[in-house]
């Protein structure tokens, strides 16, 4: 059975051209505004581009983005939108559960890179969804979308990879109908700034642990706890090295602006006076859900980060760096005030 997508070609000025034709034969089924075909795809790397399948096998994430956002669609309560336009899609993680979730909808899922939509496209057809999805490569920051068409604008993890985010969200309300509700996954900077304060701490006590001299004991015994001893000293050297990166990784995003910052990928950890003034310039009012359940949130990020970025697992973080995790965790914020530094959070933004 044929799929049409007619209902997308409403939401532009300008014909969507299929990039399988214009662009590239692994691109079928992507299309684009006519102005952006060929474009070269600024602000993004070759790990969202050339190197699309490798981000796919790495971060499917489709159950964690289906939780975020039972959560977030249960505190909205929102009418069953008709037409949702996603920016910054990737392969689909936060798509497929959307559409699940609204089944009545049409959903333009958008990307600057046609790389990962191509993905995302062959995973729309054996869900029978490709009628009512179409993958659109396009520069968020371009207003190729036609005004007050959409009941809904949402993205997973883009605002923060944007050099003007502002730019963006006066787009976003541009593209919504009046009265219309955008959201957006985000990092936030009362949990970075915090993250990053943790990190710092762990990696000098890591640095002063690992410049005392190794053991050595004379006996047989003794050079086997000596043994032990010391590989659990390399270990730490390692870890040290590892939280060095991260801290490196991280501090950009927190202390913005930077030399080589508008090439970076990760871009802002939003500090809330951003957020209110962004949305006050779009014409729109914010607010911010928190995400997950602050049990323990300093440790369980720091955990998966540096078994994701680093290949350190759990297991192998010594007791000392879990104890110090905690201690961020139960004896600096009340249970209250962890979720006022949250990590992560649900950044909606209600056009006026
Ligand atoms: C962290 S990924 C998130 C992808 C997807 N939402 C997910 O959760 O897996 C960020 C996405 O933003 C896209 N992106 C970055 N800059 C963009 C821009 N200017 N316009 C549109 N998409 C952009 C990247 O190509 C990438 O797919």
């Amino acid at each position: 059975m044929s799929e049409t997508t007619d209902w997308a070609d409403l939401l532009f000025d300008q014909p969507l051209l299929d990039l399988g034709e214009h662009e590239k034969p692994d691109f079928a089924g992507v299309v684009s505004p006519r102005d952006e075909v060929g474009t070269t795809r600024h602000g993004v790397n070759a790990v969202f581009l050339e190197d699309a399948e490798a981000y796919y096998a790495k971060y499917q994430g489709f159950n964690y983005w289906r939780d975020m956002l039972d959560l977030v669609l249960a505190e909205l309560k929102l009418p069953a939108p008709e037409v949702i336009v996603e920016y910054g899609c990737g392969f689909g993680n936060a798509t497929l559960p959307m559409l699940d979730l609204f089944p009545a909808a049409r959903l333009l899922a958008s990307d600057i890179s046609p790389n990962l939509l191509a993905i995302l496209h062959r995973l729309l057809g054996p869900r029978g969804l490709a009628g009512r999805c179409l993958p659109v490569a396009m520069d968020a920051l371009k207003p190729y979308v036609r005004e007050a068409s959409a009941d809904l604008v949402f993205g997973a993890a883009i605002l923060h990879h944007l050099t003007r985010p502002e730019d963006f969200v006066a787009s976003a309300m541009r593209v919504l109908k009046p009265g219309g509700i955008a959201f957006f996954f985000e990092p936030l900077e009362g949990g970075y700034a915090v993250l990053l304060h943790l990190i710092e701490e762990l990696r000098r006590e890591a640095a002063r642990r690992r410049s005392l001299p190794p053991l050595r004991l004379p006996t047989r015994l003794g050079k086997r706890i000596a043994g032990r001893f010391n590989r659990q000293f390399d270990t730490t050297q390692h870890l040290a090295d590892c939280l060095e990166r991260q801290a490196v990784d991280l501090r950009p995003m927190v202390f913005r602006g930077g030399p080589g910052w508008a090439e970076r990928d990760d871009k802002w950890a939003f500090p809330r006076s951003k957020l209110d003034a962004m949305a006050r310039a779009a014409g729109a009012d914010a607010r911010v859900i928190p995400l997950h359940d602050q049990q323990g949130p300093f440790r369980r990020q720091l955990l998966y980060m540096l078994e994701t970025y680093h290949g350190i697992p759990p297991a192998r973080v010594p007791g000392w760096a879990l104890a110090v995790m905690d201690r961020y965790d139960q004896e600096v914020f009340s249970p209250e005030g962890l979720v006022d530094v949250a990590l992560e959070g649900c950044v909606v933004f209600q056009k006026r």
